[in-house]
Order: C-alpha cells, then sequence, then structure tokens
C-alpha cells in the first residue's frame, strides 16, 4: 500500500572490507526491496541471533562526544544507517569520525574528536532525515554558545514538536530565532542551571537538557523525565568523564555543571544492547521460530514485553543475557489475546506496537492495542488487513485485532511498504508469518534501525532477499 509520505533520501552502503571502514553514499536506490517468502503459518526458523548495540543510546553517545575537548571511542556500535546520518552531521561540523574493528569480535567501535570543530550550524538535508539530530543542538550550543538547525525530520509517527527542548534552552538563558524553517539558538554568556519541568517525559528532552546542563553555570534540575535504559547509560558514561549528575534512572536528575568546560578524560563508552532490537526478534521467534536463542542482551530491560507475550501462552526461558523462546509443535495451543497500552519505560515500549500488533494477529481473541506516545503509528495497520488481518482502526490511537487470521500476500501488483522503522519491522514479520510471496517497498527505513536485517533473517532459514 503507497504511503503518502515515501522519503526520498539516499542509502549509505558499507563495503565488506575490513577497517578503515569506508562509507560511500549513494544516489537514490527507489529499487532497494525485500522479497520475503511466506512462512505459511509454520514455525519453522531455528537458530541464535545476536543482539546489537542500542542504535538510540549509541546516536547519543556520539551527539555527546561533542561535550569533550578531544577525543570520544564508543564501542559496541550498530552499523544502522541513523548511526552513519549522525556520523555525516558530526563531520560536517569538523569533527573527525572513524570506525574501527572493536576488540570486542563482531563489533565496531567509533572513534570521535570533537577538539577541532568549525561550525556550529547543523547541515539541512541531514538532519531533515533524522529527528535525533536534534539531539545535537544541545551539546553544539553547550559548548559553543550557538547552535542552528532545521526543524528536524525523521520517522513519521505523528507530530513531533520539539517545544521542550526550546523551552529549556530559553530558562537556561538562550536566545531563539526562527528564520525561515531554521532555528538560530545563542546564549552569549554561557548557560545558567534551571529548574525545568517536562509537561511530558520526553526521551530526547531528557538526553538533551541533560546534555545541556553538564556544561552549563551552576545547578539545573529536570522534573518529570524520562528514564530509558539508554538516557541513564549515557549519563553514566558522562559521570565518569567528569560530569556531576545525581538520580539517574529516576524522574528528577539533578547536574551540577562544569561553568562552560568541555570534558578531557577520554573513557571509552560502551553501548547497550538494543532492548527495541532484541524484542523484534522476541516477537519474531514466537511467530515464526522452532527455536530461537537471542543472545547479547539485556532481558532486565525488556520486561514489559517478556511479560505480555508470556501471558499470551509463549513459551521464553530468560537467562543473564539471552532468551530462549521454543514452539514445541506437539501441545500446539493457540496464543491467547492480550492488550497493549504503550508506555514510557518500563512500560510496553511504543517502538515494538506494530511488531506486536502482528503477534496479535495471531493469537486467539480480541486484543487492544492503544498508542499513548505518538499518534499516527498505525498505518501498517492497513497493510494487515490487506493480507486478511481482522483489524478495526478505531481512531489515530487504537485499533482492535481479531485472530487468529490466515495472512496470504497482497494481490497482484500491490507491494508492502516499510512505514517506519518499526513498522517496517511489523511487516517484514507479516510477510514471513503469510502464505506467497511479498514485497517490501522503501526498505531504506529499515535500515535506518536494524543492521543488514535480511542477513540475520537468512542465518535463521528465512527466505529473504534483498534486489
Ligand atoms: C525516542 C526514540 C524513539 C522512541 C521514543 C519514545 C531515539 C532516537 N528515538 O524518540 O525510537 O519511539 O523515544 O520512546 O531515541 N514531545 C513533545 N515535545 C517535545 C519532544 C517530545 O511534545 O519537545 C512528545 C512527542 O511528540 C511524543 C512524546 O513527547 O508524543 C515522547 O517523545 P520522545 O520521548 O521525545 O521521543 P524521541 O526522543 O523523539
Amino acid at each position: 500500500m503507497v504511503p503518502s509520505n515515501q522519503p526520498l533520501w539516499g542509502l549509505f552502503y558499507l563495503s565488506n572490507s575490513s577497517q578503515p571502514f569506508t562509507i560511500r553514499r549513494m544516489i537514490i536506490k527507489d529499487y532497494d526491496k525485500f522479497i520475503i517468502g511466506g512462512l505459511g503459518g509454520e514455525k519453522k526458523l531455528r537458530g541464535t541471533v545476536e543482539i546489537k548495540g542500542a542504535k538510540n543510546a549509541a546516536l547519543k553517545a556520539m551527539a555527546a562526544a561533542v561535550l569533550f575537548d578531544g577525543l570520544v571511542t564508543i564501542d559496541n556500535v550498530p552499523e544502522t544507517k541513523d548511526i552513519h546520518t549522525m556520523s555525516e552531521i558530526l563531520k560536517s561540523l569538523g569533527t573527525r569520525v572513524e570506525w574501527k574493528e572493536s576488540t570486542n569480535k563482531g563489533t565496531k567501535v567509533l572513534e570521535i574528536d570533537s577538539s577541532k570543530i568549525t561550525s556550529t550550524d547543523i547541515d539541512l538535508e541531514l538532519a531533515k532525515s533524522m529527528r535525533a539530530s536534534v539531539v545535537l543542538t544541545g551539546p553544539i550550543l553547550a559548548r559553543f554558545g550557538k547552535v542552528s538547525f532545521p526543524a528536524p525530520g525523521g520517522c513519521v509517527i505523528g507530530e513531533r514538536p520539539i517545544d521542550l527542548f526550546l523551552e529549556g534552552y530559553q530558562k537556561m538563558g538562550a536566545k531563539i530565532n526562527l528564520d525561515g524553517d531554521i532555528y538560530k539558538i545563542e546564549a552569549q554568556n554561557g548557560l545558567e542551571g534551571a529548574d525545568i519541568f517536562f509537561d511530558i517525559q520526553s526521551v530526547g528532552g531528557t538526553e538533551t537538557l541533560m546534555m545541556v546542563a553538564v556544561l552549563a553555570k551552576g545547578t539545573t534540575i529536570l522534573k518529570n523525565c524520562a528514564t530509558e535504559p539508554e538516557i541513564s547509560s549515557v549519563a553514566e558514561w558522562l559521570n565518569s568523564c567528569g560530569a556531576n549528575i545525581s538520580g539517574i534512572g529516576t524522574t528528577t536528575l539533578l547536574i551540577k555543571g562544569t561553568d562552560g568546560k568541555p570534558f578531557s578524560s577520554n573513557n571509552s563508552y560502551k553501548t547497550i544492547p538494543d532492548r527495541i532490537e532484541a524484542g523484534s526478534f522476541l516477537i519474531l521467534g514466537a511467530l515464526c521460530a522452532r527455536e530461537l536463542q537471542i543472545t547479547k542482551c539485556k532481558p532486565d530491560h525488556m520486561e514489559a514485553v517478556i511479560n505480555l507475550l508470556k501471558k499470551s501462552g509463549v513459551s521464553i526461558k530468560v537467562g543473564q543475557e539471552e532468551i530462549i523462546i521454543t514452539n514445541n509443535s506437539k501441545d500446539r495451543v493457540p496464543f491467547k489475546a492480550v492488550n497493549v497500552r504503550t508506555h514510557e519505560y518500563p512500560g510496553f515500549p511504543t517502538d515494538l506496537q506494530a511488531p506486536m500488533a502482528v503477534f496479535l494477529t495471531q493469537a486467539l481473541g480480541e486484543s487492544s492495542v492503544f498508542e499513548t506516545i505518538f499518534e499516527g503509528r498505525f498505518k501498517y495497520a492497513e497493510d494487515l488487513i490487506g493480507m486478511g488481518a481482522d483489524i478495526k482502526i478505531l481512531n489515530s490511537r487504537e485499533i482492535v485485532v481479531k485472530g487468529p487470521s490466515v495472512l496470504k500476500q497482497l494481490p497482484e501488483g500491490e507491494d508492502l511498504y516499510a512505514h517506519d522503522i518499526r513498522a517496517g519491522f511489523a511487516v517484514v514479520l507479516a510477510a514471513l508469518v503469510s502464505k506467497g510471496t511479498s514485497k517490501i517497498n522503501n526498505i531504506n527505513l529499515i535500515d535506518r534501525g536494524y543492521q543488514r536485517l535480511e542477513e540475520r533473517l537468512k542465518l535463521l532459514g528465512a527466505d529473504v532477499r534483498r534486489v
């Protein structure tokens, strides 16, 4: 089903050569698609999948590198398109960014040297392709007293305002001008600590103002903060490099600033495992695998999804850093319907809402899916309906899924679309579960968040091709 807002940005391609890692920016490749042979409801996949570092943590550590007057190393970095976009933005400011092999086999290290930044203007085109670029505005403003950037882009999942960032900057003494669609922000006399209450718990808002506050003058108190593990891990790393953040992991952060002095200590940041990627594979395992072992993950960060899948009848064994899902063909009891309500961490993540809805098409009974974080995150539902799912879209926040349904490939001439990163994974799941062969367009959005998904699925026995 053709989306109304099909993005046109190009893809980054990674060479397979060893270090230094080379990246080529290609012009638009609108022919990158997945062709997926469906399993027709059989649970045939089997094997092990290693979880990569969390892109949503690595991106923030990359932004935080601007707070350092020297080299920062970030380990366990996923090779996803968003990471390359952030790296391009950093380079355009004058930082040196290099990929290195990690001593940790199969992972990569990023080296970022921000000692020679020459520009505080964030590139318009690059920033528009990724909302997380807005997080970079905080560290640039904190370090150089000014920043300019375009209204941010990113996954098209409803209204994504930046009012919380702007209010925070103003409270800390910055002046904001909007010139066309370019924000120009200045704090000529540096930024002052402030008492800031977030009206909404915002991941990016919390991270950004935290990164501003660590270099500001005096003490900042951030209240009603988001508590996602990615925020805490970056905060703990900053503390190990000389920041003074207390209350980490709670909704109130108290931050004592350095009065403009950048950090110089070079403690490497180790990216935490991607809980959203692990959750995505968990749902895939429940739907499509005889047995799936998910390794190098952090089950403690995934309680909401593990809990809900267990309630629905999925057999899940949780270890220290691994999860095993088994589907025993002898006692095939259908999964049960469960209700999903997305919530800030530690609640059910909005980023797993779409994959979970695909799961619910295969569960017995009626499930409601209530999206509390973003409006407009149900675009994939029409694709699922086209494949035979029984889904009622009640409004922009709620759908009802009745299962189980037999999913089939779309009628001749119709293709599936990745509407955003996670909805992209959801249609991959639907294609795998279904009967027939599906074509998925727009997979550059999937590449933004999942590293070489087709290769990892093939290793589990899936019939997936990139064409
Ligand atoms: C981050 C994640 C994204 C995830 C989301 C929620 C990254 C790169 N992305 O996005 O994958 O889906 O958290 O877990 O880490 N809001 C405002 N004003 C603002 C900022 C946000 O109203 O200034 C609203 C948003 O529209 C949304 C809510 O706050 O309704 C939460 O968004 P937020 O937590 O900020 O999401 P992101 O940081 O963009």
